[in-house]
């Protein structure tokens, strides 16, 4: 995990727009989040720095690393993506680096790509990262304030290494529904109109998150619920075999709902989504790495990943840690 280094706290929204404390922790769980710092943070120094941690964690040099697949939907460049330009920090000039736009399900799908590649041999040792900066395209205005408060910048990493040991990710679930695509979305830089770039596009709001709160919210607990189910039954395992689920932390009441829903206990849910905002791809390998840090994932342990956003696309993992 390294996340964008200014804190951002309820208080100094307040300060940008007309919002207050109460009403962002009563309906998103929120505290503080981090904004990165122009001319000092990318997406790709930030994701570098998450996978230092990573390599450390696991004891990998970085020169074992054959594969690079990268959740981003706010690449520091139109193109290329973000994956050739962690590749070239990380001195791995040559390996292939795949990027993966599936917005906050991003993270799962990059997992579920490397389980495939790695299952079928194609490649060994495999650096799946989540990042993002968010914050810069934030409408941080009234008009905006229901999604500002919400999203956040951050990065995580993962590195997944085949094995011969019986454990690791048992199956991932991957869905989507183009029919919602502007229920959250980013509509510019567009590239199906005649100019990219006009003043008249400027002056308007296209550039910025704009986000249908309401649909989202309805749709997200169903698909997580609906998407949890799945991975249980594709294992033959039940909710109490969950020992830890880690949703990507859209709202503190999205993941109070889910955890209701599968009358989960509170030590079986990581959520620290009141630290960091919704970091879009990123939360879910930060939300990892923190857990790990404090010593919640154990070997024999069964994790369960659930993911809900943009797109709409939802996913999950079920790993025996
Ligand atoms: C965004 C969300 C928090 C808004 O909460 P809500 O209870 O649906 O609130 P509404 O949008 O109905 O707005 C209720 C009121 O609060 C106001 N409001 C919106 N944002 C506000 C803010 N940041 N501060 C203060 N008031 C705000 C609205 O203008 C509205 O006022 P009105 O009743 O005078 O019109 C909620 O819809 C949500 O959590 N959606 C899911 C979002 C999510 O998880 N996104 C990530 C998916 S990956």
């Amino acid at each position: 995990m390294k996340n964008a280094e200014i804190i951002v706290t309820n208080a100094d929204l307040e300060q940008l727009m007309d919002t207050s404390n109460e009403w962002i922790i009563e309906r998103t769980g929120i505290e503080q989040r981090r904004w990165f710092t122009p001319g000092k943070d990318t997406v790709a120094n930030m994701s570098k720095k998450a996978t230092d941690m990573a390599l450390k964690d696991a004891g990998i040099a970085v020169d074992e690393i054959d594969f690079i697949v990268f959740a981003t939907i706010t690449p520091d460049y139109f193109f290329p993506g973000s994956g050739v330009l962690l590749q070239r920090e990380l001195g791995l000039q040559g390996i292939g680096a795949l990027d993966i736009r599936n917005a906050c399900s991003g993270f799962i799908y990059g997992l579920s790509v490397a389980e495939q590649y790695i299952k079928s041999g194609m490649y060994q040792t495999i650096l799946v990262i989540g990042a993002e900066i968010q914050s810069s395209a934030l409408d941080k205005s009234d008009e905006g304030r229901s999604s500002s408060v919400i999203f956040a910048d951050g990065a995580g990493a993962a590195i997944l290494r085949a094995t011969d040991k019986q454990k690791g990710i048992l199956s991932t679930h991957l869905h989507a529904d183009g029919d919602y695509a502007e229920e959250l979305y980013v509509k510019d830089p567009g590239s199906s109109r005649k100019v990219r770039l006009s003043k008249e596009l400027l002056e308007g709001k296209t550039f910025n998150l704009t986000m249908n709160g309401n649909t989202v919210f309805k749709h997200a607990v169903s698909r997580f619920a609906e998407v949890i189910n799945e991975a249980l039954a594709k294992n033959n395992r039940s909710v109490e075999d969950i020992d830890l689920l880690v949703p990507h932390q859209a709202n503190l009441r999205i993941s109070n709902f889910v955890q209701k829903h599968f009358k989960l206990p509170d030590d079986k849910v990581y959520n620290n989504i009141m630290h960091y905002g919704n970091t879009t791809a990123a939360s879910i390998p930060i939300a990892l790495s923190e857990a790990n840090q404090k010593g919640l994932l154990k070997e024999g342990m069964t994790v369960c990943l659930a993911a809900f956003g943009s797109g709409f696309t939802w996913a999950s993992a079920l790993i025996d840690w």
